[in-house]
């Protein structure tokens, strides 16, 4: 596979950044500042881009609103890996006809994974004359071009060319969370699992330099950022496209060596990729979460070929094996898709003997969801909707009775947790192994490290009191 980077030069960028100051001047000769709202569907990459949507529209002078009547720009970031996902975004957008007819100056912007799919541009054309501008991901960089264009009385806006993709350094991110940070390190994916729009509508793999990763990761630690998740579809394959020798290991070694107190996640490792190195640098490095999201998608050989994983059960399982080696206490949760083409009710089941092997602590689990464009599309399905939400009910009281079971495991123990959030009169925290876990605690204590003692839990939680 041959690797294409697509950097954008600074100078088209600084283009973009006059841009914004040009938008921002507009912004500031109105009595009050014009209000946004971008609304996110999808992946933590999509959390990431919305992120700098807003940190882009920050510095065009507008401010935040939740309000989708009030709002002067709505923008949708879209995700394309599931047609309910679609369905949502379609119902949600074709509702915003009523809110643009009250505010007619309202500008209704889509982007985002389902914007790339072949087709859509031309569809929100005809049908949602209501849209204003369409893109795709590989030049949300342009945003502020586009937005101007328009607040200047242009034509509607679809941008939607296709690219290997492309890296853009350098945008403003503001950022949903003071504690917790998407720290993204590549973008795109070679792997074409079968059954998978992301490689078709987020072009190829491609690395942001470890410069320019550390950089960011220093940034948010001197701002106080306490748990920073790398996003990438695969960070296994971290460094493959550039020549200075850093892989995602090498790439974890460096970002653990930044002084201060801090968790380092991340998603998603492909099995395929992941291995000994990977399982003994996060077991070295007393920075890194003892969380492993490791997606086995099917327990069936005959399937896993099928969907285009390159790997086996029993290579999955060993590599199980070898992170609990290392990690004795790792947590590992995984992604798994029921009724893939012609799955049969023995392959079926061998996906829910793999969970109960495996004693995953949560799971993701997904209905297969046909893509047009994918080669699994194309494969004869002769199971019905009706077996494939049997199959997948089965799965679920299967993984809940374990993940509970594990839970009820960590009462009595004592474990170090991140406070992130509030829920009514308790706070949230986050074990490192990424568990909920929910006490009674002041809002002083929000993004400091606490001691709680774990007393009761159920299925998707912990609860506790502070030590
Ligand atoms: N790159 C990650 C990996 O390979 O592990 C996953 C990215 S994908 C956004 C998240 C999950 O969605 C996948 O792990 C898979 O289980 C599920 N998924 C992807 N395409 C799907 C489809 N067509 N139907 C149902 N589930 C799908
Ligand atoms: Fe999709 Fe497979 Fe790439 Fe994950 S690794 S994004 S499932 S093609
Ligand atoms: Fe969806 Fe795009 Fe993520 S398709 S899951 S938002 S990469």
């Amino acid at each position: 596979m041959k690797y294409v980077r697509h950097e954008i030069t600074p100078e088209e960028l600084s283009r973009q950044a006059e841009l914004m100051e040009r938008v921002a001047e507009l912004s500031a000769a109105r009595e009050t500042p014009p209000l946004a709202l971008v609304d996110t569907y999808g992946c933590q990459q999509n959390e990431a881009d919305s992120e700098k949507l807003r940190g882009m529209l920050r510095k065009m002078g507008y401010a935040m609103t939740q309000s989708e009547a009030e709002a002067d720009v709505i923008v949708i970031n879209t995700c394309a890996v599931r047609e309910h996902a679609e369905q949502r975004v379609l119902g949600n957008v074709g509702a915003l006809t009523h809110t643009k007819k009250a505010k007619p100056s309202q500008i209704i912007c889509l982007c985002g994974c389902m914007m790339q799919e072949p087709g859509m541009a031309e569809r929100i054309k005809n049908s949602y004359p209501h849209v204003r501008m369409v893109f795709g991901p590989h030049v949300l960089w342009r945003f502020p071009e586009y937005l101007l264009r328009l607040l200047t009385g242009g034509k509607r806006v679809f941008a939607t060319e296709e690219s290997d993709g492309v890296i853009a350094e350098g945008l403003p991110s503001e950022r949903d969370s003071r504690i917790k940070a998407w720290l993204p390190i590549m973008y795109g994916c070679n792997n074409f699992c079968s059954y998978c729009i992301v490689p078709y509508v987020r072009g190829r793999e491609r690395s942001r330099t470890p410069e320019d990763v550390l950089r960011e990761a220093r940034e948010l630690v001197e701002m106080g950022y306490k748990d920073i998740t790398l996003l990438g579809q695969n960070v296994n394959s971290y460094g493959k496209d550039l020549e200075n020798g850093v892989d995602f290991s090498g790439l974890i070694e460096r970002i653990n060596d930044i002084p201060g107190e801090f968790l380092i996640r991340f998603m998603t490792s492909h099995p395929k990729d992941a291995g000994e190195k990977l399982f003994s640098t996060m077991a070295r490095c007393e920075k890194c979460a003892r969380h492993i999201h490791l997606p086995f998608q099917s327990g069936s050989d005959r399937v896993l070929e099928a969907m285009n994983r390159r790997y086996t059960r029993e290579g999955y399982l060993e590599l199980v094996r070898l992170a609990r080696k290392y990690m004795p206490d790792v947590v590992l949760t995984s992604d798994v898709i029921v009724g893939f083409p012609g799955e049969t009710e023995e392959e079926f089941e061998d996906t829910l003997s793999l969970v109960r092997e495996v004693r995953f602590d949560a799971l993701f689990t997904f209905i297969f969801s046909p893509r047009v464009g994918t080669p699994a599309a194309r494969m004869p399905d002769p199971f019905t909707r009706e077996e494939k939400q049997r199959r997948f009910d089965r799965l679920i009281e299967a993984q809940n009775a374990i993940s509970e079971e594990k839970h009820r495991s960590y009462i009595g123990r004592t474990l170090r947790v991140l406070a992130d959030g509030e829920d009514g009169d308790m706070l949230t925290a986050r074990t490192s192994g990424g568990r909920l876990v929910r006490f009674p605690g002041g809002r002083e204590l929000l993004g400091q490290f606490c001691d709680v003692e774990i007393t009761s839990s159920n299925t998707w939680a912990l609860g506790g009191t502070l030590r």
